[in-house]
């Protein structure tokens, strides 16, 4: 079979990686890719956010089979409805069931509606009445612009004038542009945070392993909120007690919910979770891989991942029985100088002899004569398996250490938290 992936990041690298294991695989296209995806994928200039360019390349190449849609912006604009519209195979959620990621005023009011446990919140759309409900609410306080922002569109107000200052950024200023004209104003929940990540065909829910991102750019998780600096798996205090409580009170309520709304979810479904005092709470839903999740899940998945995605567009997901390694994996993110604020791209990137077992995962790469270039804020993955997560861990940096470009920056604490949590 040949697949196109969609996408450009560390997380198509990962799932372009996975596909490649598969004997049914013969060829991958990759819609953009990057030099590391090119290594082992055709690469499609095409932009993948049109969708009517994307619908006419894949018309026009009758020997694509079946198509991955791994990002969230082509999900939430329609891609999947495009292409099974014009008759093709496609892996991801339809439009109206992406809308649980790319819209929090959708995903808190569903919570709330079919008693799903999440942090308490109001919703705003005009400014007047927002700055007035904040000016009662308790501080802490979290602001969340309704639309996609990049993983950046929430703020963690520890003071009211913080939090008056990020509402006019939000809905006045249009800080995140569009994103910023709802707001959901919502409780600050305290506790360890994972990404539990579940394929489900909206019958059958499978969840994956665990893991946990580290979304602040540095170490102890300080400054500026990122895509993800970096993430191991599986989550130290994630056991089957938990599982069972987030299988029962959140992923099944979730995706019956999502049934129910004639809104059918199929495709990944990644639950952003807090383990509070009074229980598992979502903190947001995904409709996709997360990135960097993604880096350290399907190294560990034994099972042929074309089959998962097939199954699931075929709605037999229950037929199928999905395998992990046991064990860890931790991924660290090479970033370019400046990021997540402005950065500059084209810096040649060095490598000295990396250990045969280290995988690495491209984001912002790329070729140019002959050279391999960053070219993106999230430079590289760097990801490596282990015993435990400890063991990950040191192959990870013991490999970091020989790799170098101009600026490069990462975190030196991927893993270290948890480390001291009471395990399950
Ligand atoms: P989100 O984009 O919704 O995942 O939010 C980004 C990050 O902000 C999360 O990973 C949390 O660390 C934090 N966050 C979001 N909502 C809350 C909340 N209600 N209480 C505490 N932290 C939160
Ligand atoms: N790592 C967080 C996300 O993919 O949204």
């Amino acid at each position: 079979m040949n697949v196109l992936v969609i996408g450009n990041g560390g997380r198509e690298h990962a799932i372009v990686q996975a596909l490649k294991k598969s004997p049914r695989v013969d060829k991958i296209y990759a819609m953009k890719g990057n030099a590391g995806i090119g290594e082992i994928a055709e690469l499609v200039n095409v932009d993948y956010c049109d969708l009517n360019a994307v619908g006419d390349w894949v018309d026009s190449h009758k020997e694509i089979d079946y198509t991955v849609i791994a990002p969230d912006d082509p999900l939430a604009l329609g891609l999947a409805d495009e292409l099974e519209r014009r008759g093709h195979r496609v892996f991801g959620p339809k439009k109206n069931a992406a809308i649980i990621e790319a819209s929090k005023a959708f995903s808190k009011e569903l919570m709330k509606k079919y008693g799903i446990p999440t942090a308490k919140y109001e919703t705003f759309s005009d400014y007047e009445s927002a700055k007035a409900y904040v000016d009662t609410c308790s501080i802490p306080v979290v602001l969340k612009a309704d639309g996609l922002a990049l993983g950046k569109g929430v703020l963690i107000c520890k003071t009211r004038e913080e939090a008056q200052d990020g509402l006019k950024e939000m809905m006045l200023d249009k800080k995140f542009g569009s994103a910023g004209n709802k707001v959901v104003v919502e409780e600050f929940l305290e506790g360890p945070e994972v990404s539990a990540l579940a394929f489900t065909d909206g019958k059958t829910i499978k969840p994956m392993i665990t893991s946990c991102d580290h979304k602040r750019v540095f170490d102890n998780d300080e400054g500026l909120n990122t895509g993800g600096m970096g993430t191991f798996a599986p989550a130290p205090f994630y056991g089957e007690k938990t599982a069972k409580e987030v299988y029962e009170k959140i992923m099944l309520p979730t995706v019956q919910a999502m049934n129910a709304e004639g809104r059918t979810f199929k495709g990944v479904l990644y639950f952003g979770l807090m383990k509070t005092k009074d229980g598992m709470k979502v903190i947001e839903y995904n409709a996709r891989f997360g990135d960097p999740e993604t880096q350290v899940i399907l190294p560990m998945l034994k099972t042929d991942l074309l089959d998962i995605f097939e199954a699931i567009t075929d709605e037999r997901l229950a037929d199928i029985e999905i395998e992990w390694e046991s064990g860890a994996c931790v991924c660290v993110v090479l970033a370019s100088g400046g990021y997540p604020v402005a950065y500059e791209k084209g810096k040649e990137m060095h490598f000295g002899d990396l250990d045969k077992d280290i995988i690495l995962c491209h984001a912002g790469t790329k070729i140019k004569d002959g050279k391999l270039l960053t070219d993106g804020g999230r430079v590289l993955g760097v990801c490596a398996k282990g015993e435990n997560i400890e063991d990950a861990r040191k192959k990870a940096y013991q490999n970091v250490e020989k790799i170098s470009f101009e600026g490069m920056h990462y975190r030196k604490d991927i893993g270290i938290k948890y480390r001291d949590i009471e395990r399950e």
